[in-house]
């Protein structure tokens, strides 16, 4: 219906246009004939006219399909109809019949040739307008532009760049998973092409092009953007928000939303590549131990491998190491150990079953002829095979070798390295050959511009096809068949850390962001990457605390245990040969400013967690950028050097050597210094103020409205989640706050849709705290208590506070700051109904 009303066409403009096309020598497509209405939405018949690309084989026709999909959500593909060619593997959702209602508008112009715009509804603004005038649709090169509304864009990924806004200066981003350490601009780990724009009236909106082939896209000053690619077809869904969380809320609705994490790994992780044997490890746990700082997960890097083979333990350099697993987890630490994606094919025969049983059921990505195995060289000794985890075959193998493994080593999670796929070679043995595949007629902005640089040969075969369309897609298929392992072999809910992700990972597993720097300009560029990748719905996100290559230093790594301790996920990691870097390592001083971080973390816990619930449930961020709540305050749009948890929580680190001082920004809202109390003078919002910023201080803010669950910190959660909960009751101007608790056991799967958890909303209002219990299932909170709550920003010394009608009389303490602490024993699993007078 609405798409019928604001359908233009002016056929006869169609002929005179093309013919001014050609003879401008310009590419592009016109419609052909009428739009016809589908059950989805729309079919538009598009022809080619002008020259041919450069790129060859362009195609004459090719078909528009636009599906109405949701109210918020349209889609848009542009593919040939005559030929079948290759569409990213993964489901979203396609509803038969168009949604009832939209918030867009899609508007199609036909006079030059076929122009489209999509607007928004509510405010007339365009989102997208292309001329198909400039669209190229050859075999091996297809390209789309786009005008966008505003110059606020973010995303795109995997890249290190120097702002989380972009710069719109004609940059060009490439993408095409690779084995890349951080470097600006180079095209990184993973492969994310989806983008958010903020419009000029603080609208949001986000475009998701799925294609897996390489690609890069340039964003221009106008503001514009252009998409290429080498392969696949063009295929766009929209997402109308309005909000920045709306816009994540419905990607992450499309793509998958995050699982929700393990309790356990929300705390401390501590990792290493050189630990050279068993012992070290020992002596560092116990370091940690010693000072008291939290700690809930201990790695094996490679070093823990016989000869870097997969599903093997070094049995002299690491003996015992299954009985040690066995102790850690009585003392409530979780073991992660790392599996990497090569299998060596030269051991000798018989002996290494995980690559004789793959190469008798012939799982391994193949060469071109699809039979022989591509082989490369790796970590592993010898040559290596690369499984092909496209195939359901290859993926059951896996999960068989990696549940088979918990018997020898019985790890609680499994961290996915390498899986590009690294290697070590440019190309398998013995070359890639010279064709279109190997070297197509256009290579997107990539390192090295080669598509086989660290990797395998695209003209390498896969059960889905050509690696040239499912390179960037290994990772991808590698973590839901180790996820499926980790949750049959452990019984419990998985815990999966991959370094290549693609879109849709979120819902099988948490991100590092590769091998950085310890330097201090890499600290601030952690921030961009994990905003990113909360906006690429994979919130469970962290980069290697300390930096993973070069010595990093007291002062840095002081600081960056400071910000990590807030990363969502906090992972200190160290390469081989590096110094130590772990908390323990640089004595008393700095473990005691770690602890006391770590400790603050810990005490958030249950505020981080309900977080994660949310992303869940509702597909929420976890860490935003104060643009996301400050929306149409301009000045936040740029800022990339303090951040969010969730709306409440603003964290702001130093991130410069020798800095005692931060200058924050404090948008228009209440905010209370974590550590005081004291509230914010409003004189000083929409300013930077500089905070005072000690070395054993990171500074953080609450906002007012909010209240936040916290409970006494310990040294693993296993035992922090049995001590008293506390709330945060941080009062905005009209005196009010809200929140909410999400509890669970922690680790059971899927606790969400059996319904075993405990969920309460709180309210502050008019001097009453209340809770609502919204869901009570889960009878592990009949145990736990409340001790403190702490209300911020209450304006006089109460005359008496009443908990459930009783006056409490001792247990009080108000401060001249509008500080109030109130103690309490009050059951979890109760409404709470505090009354301040
Ligand atoms: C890769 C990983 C790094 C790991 C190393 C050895 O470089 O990114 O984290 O320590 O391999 O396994």
């Amino acid at each position: 219906m609405k798409g019928k009303k604001m359908l233009h066409f002016l056929a006869l403009a169609v002929l005179v246009h093309v013919c001014t096309a050609s003879s401008d020598g310009r590419y592009g497509y016109s419609l052909t004939g009428q739009p016809e209405k589908t059950a989805k939405g729309w079919r538009l018949s598009l022809s080619r006219h002008g020259p041919a690309s450069r790129y060859g084989n362009d195609l004459f026709y090719i078909e528009m399909h636009v599906e109405y999909q949701t109210e918020d959500r349209l889609r848009f593909k542009i593919f040939d109809p005559n030929n079948i060619r290759f569409e990213v593997p993964l489901k979203i959702e396609s509803p038969s019949v168009t949604a009832a209602d939209t918030n867009y508008d899609i508007e199609f112009v036909n006079d030059e040739s076929t122009r489209f715009k999509i607007i928004r509804k509510a405010t007339g603004t365009v989102l997208w307008e292309t001329s198909l005038a400039n669209l190229v649709f050859s075999d091996q090169y297809l390209q789309i532009a786009t005008n966008v509304p505003s110059t606020s864009v973010y995303g795109f990924g995997e890249h290190q760049h120097p702002s989380f806004k972009h710069n719109m200066n004609d940059v060009t981003y490439g993408m095409y998973s690779r084995d890349q350490s951080p470097k600006m601009y180079a095209n990184l780990y993973g492969v994310h092409p989806f983008y958010m724009c903020i419009e000029s009236d603080s609208n949001a909106h986000g475009v998701l092009f799925l294609n897996s082939n390489a690609q890069d896209v340039t964003l221009s000053p106008e503001p514009s953007l252009t998409f290429r690619t080498i392969g696949g077809i063009l295929d766009f869904y929209v997402f109308l928000g309005p909000t920045p969380e709306n816009v994540i809320q419905q990607y992450t609705e499309a793509i998958g939303r995050p699982h929700l994490p393990p309790y356990w790994s929300l705390g401390y992780q501590l990792s290493r590549w050189g630990y050279p044997s068993i012992d070290v490890v020992k002596q560092t746990v116990k370091r940690m131990e010693q000072y008291g700082i939290p700690h809930d997960v201990q790695y094996a890097d490679i070093d823990y491998m016989d000869n870097n083979l997969d599903f093997t333990y070094d049995k002299d350099n690491y003996a015992g190491l299954p009985e040690y697993i066995q102790e850690l987890k009585k003392d409530g630490l979780h073991y992660i150990i790392i599996l990497d994606p090569f299998l060596s094919k030269d051991q000798s025969r018989g002996s290494y079953q995980p690559y004789e049983l793959g190469q008798q059921l012939g799982l391994w990505v193949n060469n071109s002829d699809g039979v022989t195995a591509a082989v490369g060289k790796a970590l592993p000794p010898g040559e290596s095979v690369y499984p092909d985890y496209l195939n359901p075959q290859t993926a059951d193998w896996w999960t068989y070798m990696c549940a088979e493994f918990h018997n020898v080593l019985p790890y609680d999670g499994i961290w996915i390295d390498m899986n590009e796929p690294s290697n070590f070679l440019n190309g398998q043995y013995p070359a890639c050959a010279h064709n279109n595949l190997n070297y197509p007629p256009y290579i997107p902005r990539i390192s090295d511009s080669s598509l086989f640089h660290s990797t395998l040969c695209p003209d390498s075969s896969t059960y889905l096809g050509r690696h040239y369309d499912t390179h960037s897609l290994f990772g991808w298929a590698e973590a839901p068949p180790t996820f499926r392992a980790v949750q049959q072999a452990t019984g419990k809910r998985p815990f999966v850390l991959s370094r290549s992700t693609f879109v849709g990972n979120g819902k099988y597993a948490a991100h590092w962001l590769g091998d950085n720097h310890a330097l201090w300009e890499d600290m601030h560029l952690s921030i961009i990457g994990i905003l990113e990748f909360n906006l690429f719905g994979i919130p469970q996100v962290g980069a290697d605390i300390c930096g993973f290559h070069f010595d990093t230093d007291f002062e840095l790594c002081l600081r960056w245990t400071q910000l990590g301790a807030f990363y969502p996920l906090a992972r200190n990691h160290n390469a081989l040969g590096q110094k130590e870097q772990d908390p323990g390592a640089f004595g008393i001083e700095f473990a005691t400013i770690a602890r006391t971080a770590l400790q603050i973390r810990y005490s958030l816990l249950p505020y981080l967690y309900t977080l994660f619930f949310e992303a869940h449930a509702f597909g929420n961020t976890v860490a935003r950028g104060l643009m996301h709540e400050f929306t149409d305050d301009p000045e936040t749009h740029g800022i990339d050097t303090a951040f969010l948890w969730g709306s409440a929580l603003m964290i702001a680190p130093v991130l410069q050597e020798g800095a005692r001082s931060v200058d924050v920004y404090f948008p228009d809202a209440t905010w209370f210094d974590y550590y005081t109390g004291d509230k914010v003078p409003a004189s000083s919002h929409n300013k930077y103020i500089s905070v005072h910023a000690p070395l054993e201080k990171i500074p953080l803010f609450i906002r007012g409205g909010y209240i936040l669950p916290t409970q006494t910190p310990a040294t693993r959660t296993a035992k922090s989640r049995l001590n008293p909960f506390g709330l945060i009751v941080a009062l905005n101007e009209q005196g009010e706050a809200s929140g909410s608790l999400f509890w669970d056991d922690g680790e059971s799967v899927d606790t969400v849709t059996s319904g075993n958890y405990f969920l309460a909303k709180y309210t502050y209002r008019e001097g009453h705290l209340k809770t609502r219990i919204v869901n009570n299932n889960y009878r592990g909170v009949d145990s736990l208590v409340y001790d403190t709550v702490q209300i911020l920003g209450v304006t006089s010394r109460p005359k008496a506070v009443l908990l459930n009608g009783k006056a409490i009389r001792n247990d009080i303490h108000y401060q001249e700051n509008g500080k109030l602490t109130i103690h309490i024993s009050a059951p979890l699993a109760e409404d709470l109904d505090i009354t301040i007078q």
